[in-house]
């Protein structure tokens, strides 16, 4: 059975679905997009992806009322037309269709893509092998809380660290960590306390470090909002990225280097099994 796909209203099989070459997504990655994890056929922090997709769209002023569109209901129908129980839902929206001008165009209808993909997300393979990561500058617009599709530098950075034979990059700027190429970084100290960048416009305010945050909080753990240094991060009792599809995923080596034991540590481990648990119990159907 082809993969049905939503394009502006219809749903097609994947082969079918069409975006104009003069889309502005196209000839200017303007465009924003969401990632959403579905896990026991729900999805994960529905209300926080929709609220963070409302902010990207009015930072770029792109004409599009998420509360006005019934997004949910596009999720399900994805969601049941491709019995989807795990994986994820990819939703993005461009300010539409217009001859191709550096001038954004105004009053034009928006363009509204959404296609599910299939993944095991709670058993994933990187969750205890833990991922080895490099550091690269972090060259990307310096309005990284904007969740745009403009993804060319981190799609050449995870290529090159592909090609280097590690996972992933963590990239840096002014000489501590801003992100992983599509997720946050974080550390946690030998006190067990974790330390992760605070909200700016270097990062995207990840969904999952909120409710992973408010998580270990809520454990009684410390957590500090400021930036660390690679060295920091050598020196750590451990280390783990956090995103929508990653949930929490330990990391083990960083420049060659091994952090902590050099294997996944009972931190990151904890935390991962309390995201997934808590997630379960909150997920929208
Ligand atoms: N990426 N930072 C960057 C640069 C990201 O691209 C992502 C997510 C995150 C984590 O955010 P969240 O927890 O809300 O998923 C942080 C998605 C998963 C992607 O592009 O596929």
């Amino acid at each position: 059975m082809e993969r049905i796909v939503y394009v502006n209203g219809e749903y097609l099989p994947a082969s079918e679905a069409k975006l104009s070459i003069f889309d502005r997504a196209v000839l200017f990655a303007d465009a924003v997009y969401e990632v959403t994890a579905v896990i026991d056929g729900g999805f994960v922090d529905f209300a926080a992806h929709q609220q963070r997709l409302g902010r990207s769209l009015a930072a770029l002023e792109i004409d599009f009322d998420p509360a006005g569109a019934d997004l949910l209901a596009i999720h399900r129908e994805l969601r049941d037309r491709n019995a989807l129980s795990e994986g994820l839902i990819y939703l993005q929206i461009s300010r539409g269709e217009a001859e191709r001008d550096f001038v954004k165009p105004t009053a034009i209808p928006p363009s509204v893509v959404l296609f599910t993909q299939a993944a095991s997300l709670v058993d994933a393979p990187a969750a205890s092998r833990g991922l080895r990561v490099i550091t690269r500058p972090d060259l990307r617009w310096h309005r990284r809380d904007i969740k745009t599709t403009q993804l060319l530098y981190p799609s050449l950075m995870k290529s090159e660290a592909i090609a280097a034979g590690v996972d992933d990059v963590w990239m840096l700027e002014d000489g501590t960590i801003t992100e992983g190429s599509s997720s946050n970084a974080h550390i946690v100290l030998d006190d067990g306390s974790l330390v992760t960048r605070p909200l700016s416009q270097d990062i995207l305010h990840g969904i999952t470090r909120a409710a992973v945050l408010d998580y270990a909080r809520e454990q009684g753990v410390a957590v500090h909002e400021r930036a660390f240094t690679a060295d920091e991060a050598r020196a750590a009792a451990e280390a783990f990225i956090t995103s929508a599809t990653a949930f929490v995923t330990p990391v083990i080596e960083i420049d060659g280097e091994p952090i902590g034991s050099g294997t996944p540590g009972p931190a990151a481990n904890r935390i991962r099994e309390l995201y997934i648990k808590r997630s379960r119990e909150r997920l929208t159907y």
